[in-house]
């Protein structure tokens, strides 16, 4: 029966999609994605980052607007507002799909006021302003971030060939080796893994330059970690258990946690948020 067919399609799709999300209520998360324009602002479609500096900008007229308005300081307030009238529709400018995020009403408002001298109008414009930025922002400025801003390490290699989680699962496993073999009183082979731990800890440092070549000095490993290191081969030669596990945790944090606690946490988020996440792959992860 046609009639049937037709309302049935429908709700028997609706229903699809309501057992897809209600399988999933344990661990989907919804989130919007900025739309792609705005890839064109940032590094390295851009030489600069564009995008950012814009906010910055806003942030920093924003505020500029608000000290002369309560300083009732027409000409410094003109200035600025010119500035900031600017920047605002430049949002639109760069990135047309957020046109309809802008309250244009507001910022003539606010150029209004500037011209009329009425300065409680302008501060209430501007607290009209600073809603559209907090509401963009709630949407899309830690998912942007992540995309565009978070250091890709998918293509890096470790000594010249070893893809970087290669390179991390053979730390990881040197590290529990000298764990292992301390804690079973092989002391040798525990000395043996920390050469390996070393070895390996240089090569991937030879990595972090590329980034990390501004300051000049050493980044990884830097001075403390080097020193915790001096602390380790010590304590494993003639420490007892205890600060052979304790000089072990030192090089753990200095070594490993703190560049997972940057660069970890946000890589894997930009593999979360980059990821193509279709209805299908969605499904065969059914149940999980
Ligand atoms: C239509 C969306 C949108 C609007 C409107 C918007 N922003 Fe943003 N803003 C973003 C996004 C996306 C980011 C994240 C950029 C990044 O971190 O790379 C951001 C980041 C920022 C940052 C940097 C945040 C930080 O602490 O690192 C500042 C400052 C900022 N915005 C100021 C403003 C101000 C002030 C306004 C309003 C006058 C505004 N923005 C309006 C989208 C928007
Ligand atoms: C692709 C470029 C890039 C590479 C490669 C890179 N970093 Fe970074 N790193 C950055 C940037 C950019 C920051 C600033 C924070 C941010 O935006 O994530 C940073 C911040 C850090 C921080 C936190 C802030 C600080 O300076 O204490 C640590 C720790 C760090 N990096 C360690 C390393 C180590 C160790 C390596 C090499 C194994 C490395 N990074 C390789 C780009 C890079
Ligand atoms: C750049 C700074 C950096 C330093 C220093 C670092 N890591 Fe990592 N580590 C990463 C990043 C980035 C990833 C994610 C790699 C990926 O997903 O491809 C990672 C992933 C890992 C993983 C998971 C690998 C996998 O594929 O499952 C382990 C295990 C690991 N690191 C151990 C260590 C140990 C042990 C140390 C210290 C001896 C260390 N890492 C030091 C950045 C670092």
């Amino acid at each position: 029966m046609r009639w049937g067919l037709f309302f049935g399609l429908p709700i028997l799709i609706v229903a699809a999609l309501v057992a897809v999300v209600q399988m999933h209520d344990d661990h989907v998360v919804i989130t919007k994605k900025p739309p792609q324009s705005i890839g064109q602002w940032y590094k390295p479609e851009n030489k600069r980052q564009v995008w950012l500096h814009t906010m910055f900008k806003l942030r920093r007229e924003m505020l500029a607007m608000e000290t002369y308005a309560r300083a009732e300081d027409p000409s410094n307030m003109k200035k600025w507002s010119d500035a900031l009238d600017k920047d605002y529709r430049q949002i639109a400018v760069m990135v047309p799909e957020w046109t309809s995020r802008l309250d244009l009403d507001a910022l003539a408002a606010a150029q209004k006021g500037v011209t009329e001298k009425r300065y409680k109008d302008v501060l209430t414009a501007l607290d009209v302003l600073k809603g559209t930025c907090k509401s963009c922002h709630t949407d899309f400025r830690a998912i942007t971030a992540a995309m565009y801003r978070a250091p890709d390490f998918s293509d890096m290699k470790v000594a010249g060939a070893k893809p970087l989680n290669e390179h991390m699962l053979a730390l990881s496993r040197n590290v529990n080796h000298i764990k292992i073999a301390f804690g079973d009183g092989r002391d040798a082979d525990a000395l043996a893994a920390f050469v390996d731990l070393k070895t390996g800890m240089d090569e991937l440092g030879e990595t972090c330059v590329s980034c990390h070549n501004k300051l000049g000095k050493k980044a990884y490993p830097d001075p403390a970690i080097t020193s915790a290191m001096v602390t380790l081969e010590t304590s494993l030669k003639t420490g007892d258990i205890k600060s052979k596990g304790r000089s072990l945790g030192m090089v753990a944090v200095l070594a490993c946690a703190q560049c997972h606690g940057t660069h970890r946490l946000s890589f894997d988020a930009k593999n979360l948020f980059g990821q193509k996440k279709d209805w299908r792959s969605l499904l065969r992860h059914g149940g999980g």
